[in-house]
């Protein structure tokens, strides 16, 4: 098992990160998990505990700022990083991107998180990218284009509320969190539940196109009914078999790492990596990498460029190498936002 020292030490040095792309992705990966998984230190945001023991929670990107608490309404600045301490129940939000809502074999729809580190959110805040308006400065001439620094991290989760009975053999085999589910009718107030990770995205600037990471909770075919349509890379599985060993008798022993994606191209090919909780049905054209290089901004007749294509009915994601006509000074032209897409929630 690393210690806390080495998850800490790669976790947080991009040199470290880029090595062990090259050499190593499938421990680099959990290397990631296990970073954003350990227990964080009490009152404060995204410290991970040196005395904490997986499993423990919160844990470090439980602590860390969600969208909602950095995209306010009015576009108005977020409090400081520390302020009012690590978040209360976490927010759900119904859906997954392409509209679609994936529903449980008890009935109840996998809900959604997105939250950033502490360096995501300084830099966010230093540009004023946390409202309409900073985004909007982007399309006057002169203005520096998005580059967040190399110690950015983000998540995006996916979350299944835990039935005390139908899952009682199960409850033990996830990260929980306390929740707020919002109503499915979309009026009224949120209910209070106890939910599980399904899925987990996690993101590293490490890299200048970001190093991208998914994990998601091996009984997921049983609990949510969705199969994989990818298989997962030999050597990949191999290093799941051997952490999951080294974590029996936690929670972390119930995930497996999908993948890493760092290319949009690899032999040709465009390269892929999806996760069943998150793209659930878009699963053979989710290239991470390749859809967020469209995160984008314009004043002119549309705001962002859509990541989707209609292809024999279906919503398709762009894969292999993105597009580089929509971006530039035009009137009806587009500023990349450095792959961050939920910048999209900056209100006016
Ligand atoms: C077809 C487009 C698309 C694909 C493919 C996609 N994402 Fe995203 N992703 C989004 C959008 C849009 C958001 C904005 C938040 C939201 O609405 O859920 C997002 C949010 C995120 C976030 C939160 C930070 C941010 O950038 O806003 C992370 C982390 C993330 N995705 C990681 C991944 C990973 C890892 C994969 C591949 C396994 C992936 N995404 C595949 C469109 C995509």
């Amino acid at each position: 098992m690393p210690t806390f020292e080495q998850i800490v030490t790669v976790a947080t040095t991009p040199k470290e990160i880029a090595g062990m792309v090259a050499t190593d992705p499938g421990t680099l990966a959990w290397l990631m998990f296990l970073y954003v998984n350990w227990p964080a230190t009490p009152g404060t945001r995204g410290v991970p505990d040196p005395a904490g023991k997986l499993g423990q929670l919160p844990t470090v990107f439980q602590t860390w700022k969600e969208a909602h608490e950095v995209y306010l309404a009015g576009g108005a600045a977020p409090p400081p990083w520390n302020d009012g301490g690590p978040s209360g129940p976490v927010t759900l939000s119904l859906g997954e991107i392409d509209g679609t809502t994936l529903t449980d074999v008890n009935g109840n729809p996998i809900t959604y998180t997105v939250a950033m580190n502490q360096g995501t959110f300084d830099y966010l805040v230093s540009r004023t990218f946390y409202g309409w308006p900073g985004q909007a400065a982007l399309r006057s001439g002169g203005a520096a284009a998005v580059a967040f620094p190399t110690s950015a991290m983000e998540i995006k989760a996916s979350w299944k509320v835990l039935d005390p009975i139908a899952d009682k053999d199960r409850l033990d085999h996830y990260i929980t969190a306390e929740a707020l589910l919002p109503p499915s009718s979309g009026t009224g107030e949120p209910t209070k539940v106890a939910v599980g990770l399904t899925g987990l995205h996690i993101i590293s600037k490490a890299l200048p196109n970001w190093v991208w990471i998914t994990f998601e909770q091996v009984e997921n075919p049983a609990t949510t009914g969705v199969q994989a349509k990818f298989t997962i890379d030999p050597a990949v599985a191999t290093t799941n078999d051997r952490f999951q060993r080294l974590l029996a008798g936690t929670p972390l022993a119930y995930y497996q790492a999908n993948g890493l994606q760092t290319e949009f191209v690899a032999g040709g090919q465009p390269t892929l990596l999806a996760n069943t909780q998150i793209e659930t049905r878009f699963q053979t054209s989710s290239s991470c990498i390749t859809c967020h290089a469209l995160a984008s901004v314009s004043t002119g007749k549309q705001a962002r460029l859509d990541f989707f294509e209609l292809k024999a009915g279906n919503l398709t994601g762009f894969t292999g190498m993105p597009p580089t006509t929509p971006f530039g000074p035009g009137p009806d032209q587009f500023s990349a936002l450095d792959f961050v897409w939920s910048m999209r929630e900056a209100k006016r």
